[in-house]
């Protein structure tokens, strides 16, 4: 009797429970019987672990549930979440981009995009209402275009990637009573709470072996009901990378809705993270390793002495740069990797040499740059800075990888960036460059304001660019902006008389003091202010084929606010997709950065508060002291005869990208430092310059 009601009540209740599981409730300890649907990158791993992105480049994975879920209608929507997750890093790579778990109307992810959109949101979705969706992410990079202020956060997004509220990743430890904070890309298991009451939304997260937290890491008041039309609702996860990589794990999930009582996950049963087998062999390694590489030493010095007769890859070496030793490419391998320097892989001729694609084994492609010099002076304290650059890491520098050395040539050694460099896709002509949106615009402007807020106080040092422009600005695979060619006018210098600091800079992007009293940081903010208008208005800064009042770009944008259409200096080719105030407080902020008055520029920090709309502008006009006045910097013809002669990689070279109108010139101190002048008034260098146009024409 007994035993039929126990089985009667177990017949109830495991209907009761099988209906709410085909419902609103449901809990996977590891999905190994999930029945989830898959796309992209997610791949269900036999141990049950649910992987969502792994370790190669701009991937994206979704996981969601089957069928929508049906949310009552006559009740607010709600729902609690209860998951655990591990963003395992690859040793050595930058982890990114993150985990985040959605709830949307739709599972179509085709037109989202990886990197820093998640796999959910696009580059137009930016800002907009298109997509309907609510996410909640683990986001381990920091977009500065996204006002995202750390690395390692958790942020609440709505329609939009730029999250409506978010927070480095922490939880209150109730044992220690404090905050503690949470690495989401460990590789530890981690978990996570988002529970909505129809109202309020509170999201927390904390390591694997403690409790939920009694405090919320975000709570915030949204009303999701407005955010979807439907009450039939999927939910599940996305992950993506970009050149940033990590595996994305899901390791189990307990989800219900409707304010129905959530089910608990068993920690015990959930499937175990694998991390990548971290050098195990090392100390095997060692002890056959040392030996070996003693005698592949010695074979290598014997064989050395051969190559060396050959000349052929011959270097040059110094006993100075022995502590460089690791930062130093064999030209062999540089010529191996270039295949001799072959045609296929020219990339193009900047004002300081040429530079040639190359790959080396195991390794991202390179990009070459041979840099002829005859002076030996110099070069000792220019090898260390170029070694020291190497410690400079931000998102939007090009990696700076090593460097090579041979009689009369240096060669320098950098990550490729497979979209060239800004000043192809903003002035070329060719139908194949792409025409960059305004909202990409934005995105560089932004990277390469917080890559020289680094350089001026990131780093250990000052560390001047002195040479910012279009051309020296490169795109990676995602348009991110990475700053190149530092430190390259510094080489100018060193190459000259290293006690004597010389001007170095291209025409139009030179602050007018640069001559009186040198480089400095806010020289570099008045280029970058230059390079700011350059941008928005898509034209160079002098350009002497235009009618009169728009030759010199700073005077023209200032004209037009002045006429109070300040939009009309823009550039027409993207068309009507932007927001009118950003491009007008590129524009403006432009202006402030190129003030004659170097004491009125901005910092670079204050630039990037602008930029971010973390900071409102102060108060300017165009009639404003030192604003909208182009003073040109211009370089006696007479100093520049000698600049031919001595040093031929020092001679105004003229870029492949910039045509007829932008020349490079390099001001030499000399003997004739005495002829230096400053023309105060942009018609003189206008009649100066219009002269028949090549550069070798100042030699007369
Ligand atoms: C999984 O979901 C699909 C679609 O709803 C359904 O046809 C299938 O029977 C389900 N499988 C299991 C094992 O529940
Ligand atoms: C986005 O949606 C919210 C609420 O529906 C609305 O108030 C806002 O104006 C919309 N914004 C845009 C840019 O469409
Ligand atoms: C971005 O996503 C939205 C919504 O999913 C879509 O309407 C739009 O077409 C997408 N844009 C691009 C450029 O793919
Ligand atoms: C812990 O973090 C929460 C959320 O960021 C914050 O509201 C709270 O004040 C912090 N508590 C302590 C003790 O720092
Ligand atoms: C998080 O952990 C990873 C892997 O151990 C480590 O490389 C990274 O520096 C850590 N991040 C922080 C902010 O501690
Ligand atoms: C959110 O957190 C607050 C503060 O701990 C708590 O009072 C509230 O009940 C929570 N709301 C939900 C929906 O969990």
């Amino acid at each position: 009797m007994s035993s039929g009601l126990l089985l009667f009540w177990f017949l109830i209740s495991s209907l009761s429970t099988s209906s709410s599981l085909k419902d609103t409730s449901f809990v996977f300890n590891g999905f190994g019987q999930a029945n989830l649907s898959l796309d992209g990158s997610a791949t269900l791993l036999r141990s049950g672990l649910l992987q969502l992105a792994e370790v190669s480049n701009h991937q994206m994975g979704h996981a969601f549930t089957k069928n929508p879920i049906e949310f009552s209608s006559s009740k607010p929507l709600s729902f609690s979440t209860h998951f655990v997750c591990a963003i395992v890093p690859k040793p050595g790579v930058e982890s990114g981009h993150g985990i985040t778990f959605v709830i949307s109307p739709s599972v179509d992810f085709t037109r989202a995009q990886p990197n820093r959109y998640l796999g959910i949101f696009n580059g137009s979705t930016t800002g907009s209402n298109s997509s309907r969706l609510f996410a909640v992410e683990l986001d381990t990079i920091l977009n500065s275009e996204f006002r995202e202020t750390d690395h390692n956060h958790v942020g609440i997004d709505v329609n939009s990637p730029i999250s409506v509220q978010s927070a480095p990743a922490s939880y209150f430890s109730e044992t220690q009573q404090r905050n503690v904070s949470v690495n989401l890309s460990s590789g530890d298991s981690i978990q996570v709470w988002v529970d909505y009451n129809g109202g309020v939304l509170n999201v927390t997260v904390a390591p694997l072996d403690v409790k939920k937290p009694s405090q919320p890491l975000l709570s915030r008041a949204i009303d999701l009901s407005e955010v979807f039309q439907s009450r039939r609702l999927f939910a599940g996860f996305s992950a993506a990378t970009g050149s940033a990589i990590s595996y994305h794990y899901l390791l189990g999930w307990s989800f219900s809705a409707g304010g129905e009582v959530l089910q608990p996950l068993d920690i015990l049963k959930l499937p175990r993270v694998r991390r990548p087998s971290v050098k195990r062999k090392k100390p095997y390694g060692l002890i056959v390793g040392v030996p070996a590489a003693v005698g592949v030493l010695v074979i290598a010095a014997l064989a050395g002495v051969c190559y060396h007769r050959k000349r052929k890859y011959a270097e040059v070496s110094e006993p100075w740069e022995k502590e460089y030793g690791t930062h130093r490419f064999s030209y062999k391998s540089l010529y191996v990797a270039t295949r001799g320097f072959h045609k296929d892989g020219f990339l193009g001729r900047g004002g300081f040499g040429v530079v040639y694609r190359g790959d080396l084994p195991e390794s991202k492609p390179i990009a070459v740059k041979r840099v002829s010099h005859d002076g030996e002076e110099g070069m000792k304290q220019f090898v260390a800075e170029v070694v020291s650059m190497r410690s400079l890491k931000h998102r939007n520098l090009v990696p700076l990888l090593g460097y090579c050395r041979r009689k009369g040539e240096l060669l320098l050694v950098s990550e490729y960036m497979p979209n060239g460099s800004l000043d192809q896709h903003l002035f070329g002509d060719d139908d194949e460059s792409l025409v960059l949106s305004w909202s990409q615009r934005l995105v560089i402007l932004r990277g390469i304001a917080s890559a020289l807020f680094y350089l001026h106080t990131g780093a250990e040092q000052v560390v001047l660019h002195r040479d910012i422009k279009a051309s020296n600005v490169m795109l990676d695979a995602e348009l991110n902006g990475r700053l190149g060619d530092f430190g390259m006018a510094r080489f100018h210098d060193h190459g000259g008389n290293a006690a004597t600091t010389a001007a170095v800079g291209t025409v139009g992007y030179m602050a007018p003091e640069l001559i009186t009293m040198g480089a400095s940081v806010v020289t570099d903010v008045y280029a970058f202010g230059v390079f700011m208008l350059e941008v928005a208005c898509g034209r160079k800064p002098v350009e002497f084929g235009m009618e009169a009042e728009k030759r010199f770009l700073i005077k023209w944008v200032c004209e037009c606010w002045k006429r109070d259409c300040l939009l009309d200096a823009r550039d027409s080719r993207f068309g009507g997709e932007f927001v009118p105030e950003e491009v007008e407080l590129v524009m403006k902020i432009g202006l402030l950065c190129t003030n004659i008055v170097p004491e009125s520029r901005p910092t670079m920090e204050q630039v990037v508060l602008y930029l971010n709309e973390n900071l409102p502008l102060p108060d300017f006009s165009p009639y404003t002291l030192g604003i909208g006045s182009f003073t040109p910097v211009v370089v006696d013809a007479a100093s520049l005869t000698g600049t031919f002669t001595s040093r031929n990689w020092s001679g105004p070279a003229v870029s492949s990208s910039s045509a007829n109108n932008t020349r490079e010139y390099e001001q030499v101190p000399s003997e004739s430092k005495k002829s230096l002048k400053v023309v105060a008034e942009a018609e003189d260098i206008e009649a100066g310059l219009s002269k028949p146009t090549s550069g070798m024409d100042l030699n007369t």
